[in-house]
């Protein structure tokens, strides 16, 4: 986890590492630290907390300066303190390093490194790289980090300056994200496009064991082995305004909102009618092997898993290729058998998930090919993948994931949909999904307009402690990541269960004050969850209903209803959703929760 911005060039530093951490807050944000260069000076600074801390602890400081490096942290080694803070430096304060990732052989460095007399100030594994570049510097920064990098095992993105160094930036990745931003006013480096957007939309993604050498007018990337590379400059397409409220809220809110837009992206250029097929360019290098591919695996973590578990329902409804869906976790503790022409499919917002990216690893290693879907362009996924599919999202700032997962719920129907096309589904069926899927984002902005009778309903129930969402079939795993956004940025405690396992276990903590929320549209569901429902009624637990709109038989039964239009079965979860995500939403409003920043949580999860 954690975010690291760096910059040099002709501007005032501080500003722009301060916004750009702002940017990156979404990856950490219990402690944060920045260090602007003025020459051989260099003044460095650490907060507990958030963003606006450091901001407020540095306002009245002089620091002056057109370079310098910044970092927002999501303790992994030593609490959130002050002392553990980046940037961390070297026993002489002249090294300093921000660094995202985890140094796994850090302990037996630090032991080697102190019989060596050096002093360490911080419980980090980070530390140790401060004093090894230190130690190792002998004129040549970049030789400095080079061997340094030699000596470690583990995950970095770093950023170090030196103040014997000064107008240069040296940056290196290994496992951990690391973008480098071009522009005329200077040279930009952070764990993610989102805090330089702002002044740049010319990026190279850096790659792993690739360092850069930054300076205002020049950068230099180059090989552990000191080889200068070459490589070509992408432009971004998103705007620093895709990264602002707008107006609202809250992130969530703006996120919530953006579906209809998010939902018709993932679609856009994408369907074909007339031959009730969808075009994916991005999977044209696999479709040879894709086509005759009979088994699948998705891995994925958090909701992005909750999205893949509705895929492979959409996938054996459409298409007759076995599907599994594993967290990725515990996908490598899993002895899976892969015949021939297996896909994995890694699904992920970030593209930097760690333990989805350890899945993939694992999977190539036993002869799997790789398909990403994953919404950051240049993320390593998207890169260690053979061929994918990109939200086209814009950026989701929230941590509690909403507009990427109902894209990623549209992208997994295209692709089910070609697949099923070139196998049993007629023209008829591929026809009628792609004109349902049309409607869809007119059918959002229809639920989002209901928006004040579900703020009315978290306002009912949001001092219930205990929450149950239940659903059956393409909605259970809708139930699963209702009751996921509710703890998430409310802190309630929220079960989500496939309602006919609700009678062996859950049913035990019905009462009066404990409401389930019922996902249950006109389906072929739709009676065994009017069952479940009266289950719940009998023991007088207050049930709110998600159906289809014109139900007039649920108010009997429900205390609650949120209708959501008429669609296909396989489509319901894309709208059911949408509800979910504004009753979390509202809840934790009503509760004064720290919504787009929930306590404990990242949104990017790069330690395994
Ligand atoms: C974190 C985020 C979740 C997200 C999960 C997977 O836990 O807080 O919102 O669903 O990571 O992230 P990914 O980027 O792989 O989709």
């Amino acid at each position: 986890m954690c975010g690291i911005v760096s910059y040099v060039g002709e501007k005032q530093a501080r500003p722009i590492l301060v916004g750009g951490l702002k940017q990156l807050e979404y990856r950490g944000y219990d402690s944060a630290g920045i260090a602007v260069q003025n020459g051989p000076k260099i003044s460095c600074q650490r907060s507990v907390g958030k963003i606006i801390e450091l901001e407020k602890k540095i306002s009245s400081l002089d620091m002056d300066g057109t370079m310098g490096i910044a970092h927002t942290r999501w303790a992994t080694h030593g609490e959130a303190s002050e002392h553990n803070a980046h940037p961390h430096t070297d026993q002489e304060q002249r090294v300093f390093i921000v660094h995202n990732g985890i140094i796994e052989n850090y302990a037996f460095l630090k032991k080697k490194l102190q019989k060596e007399g050096c002093r360490f100030y911080s419980e980090t594994d980070t530390e140790v790289l401060a004093h090894l570049v230190g130690i190792q510097f002998d004129g040549d920064l970049a030789e400095a980090v080079r061997k340094t990098m030699s000596q470690v095992e583990g995950t970095f993105g770093i950023a170090v300056i030196h103040r014997d160094v000064p107008g240069e930036i040296v940056v290196a990745r290994r496992g951990s994200p690391l973008v480098i931003g071009l522009s005329d006013e200077g040279h930009f480096a952070a764990s993610d496009v989102s805090a330089m957007v702002r002044y740049t939309n010319q990026v190279i993604h850096l790659q792993d064991n690739e360092l850069a050498t930054l300076r205002k007018d020049d950068f230099l990337i180059s090989t552990a082995r000191a080889e200068p590379i070459q490589r070509s400059i992408e432009t971004v397409e998103w705007h620093a305004e895709d990264a602002e409220l707008n107006g609202f809220p809250h992130f969530m809110l703006k996120e919530i909102y953006e579906q209809p837009e998010t939902v018709m992206n993932a679609m856009r250029g994408r369907l074909e009618l007339g031959e009730g097929v969808p075009k994916l360019g991005g999977i044209t290098p696999v479709w040879e092997e894709l086509k005759k591919c009979r088994h699948l695996v998705i891995v994925a973590c958090g909701t992005s898993y909750y999205a893949g578990s509705v895929g492979r329902y959409v996938f054996e409804k459409l298409t007759d290729i076995d599907v599994e869906v594993e967290v990725a976790s515990e996908f490598r503790y899993r002895k899976l058998n892969f015949p021939p022409n297996t896909f994995i499919i890694a699904l992920s917002q970030s593209g930097e998930t760690a333990d989805t990216l350890a899945a993939i690893r694992e999977a190539k290693r036993k002869g799997a090919r790789l398909l990403g879907i994953v919404n950051v362009v240049g993320s390593s996924i998207s890169r260690e993948t053979e061929a994918g599919i990109y939200n086209h999202a814009g950026p989701e700032i929230g941590v509690a994931s909403t507009k990427i997962f109902t894209s990623q719920l549209t992208i997994l129907i295209l692709l089910a949909l070609l697949l099923g096309r070139h196998q049993n589904l007629s023209l008829t069926e591929g026809a009628e999904t792609i004109r349902a899927l049309q409607k869809l984002p007119e059918q959002i902005r229809k639920i989002l307009s209901q928006a004040n009778h579900i703020e009315a309903i978290a306002e009912k129930y949001h001092t219930c402690r205990n929450w149950l969402f239940l659903g059956r079939k393409f909605n259970y795993p809708i139930a699963m990541e209702g009751a996921l956004k509710l703890k998430e940025v409310s802190y309630i405690h929220a079960e989500g269960y496939a309602a006919g396992e609700m009678k062996h276990g859950p049913i035990a903590l019905i009462t009066p004050e404990m409401p389930t929320v019922a996902i249950l549209p006109k389906d072929d569901m739709y009676e065994k969850m009017i069952s479940n429902i009266q289950e719940i009624k009998s023991r007088r637990g207050p049930v709110i209903a998600i159906t289809t709109e014109g139900n007039k038989e649920i108010g009997e039964v429900a205390d609650e209803v949120i209708e959501i239009p008429p669609t296909l079965d396989f489509l319901n979860p894309i709208l059911a959703v949408v509800p979910c995500q504004l009753l979390a939403y509202y809840c934790a409003n009503l509760l004064n929760r720290d919504i787009d920043k929930p306590r404990n949580l990242a949104k990017s999860v790069t330690v395994e």
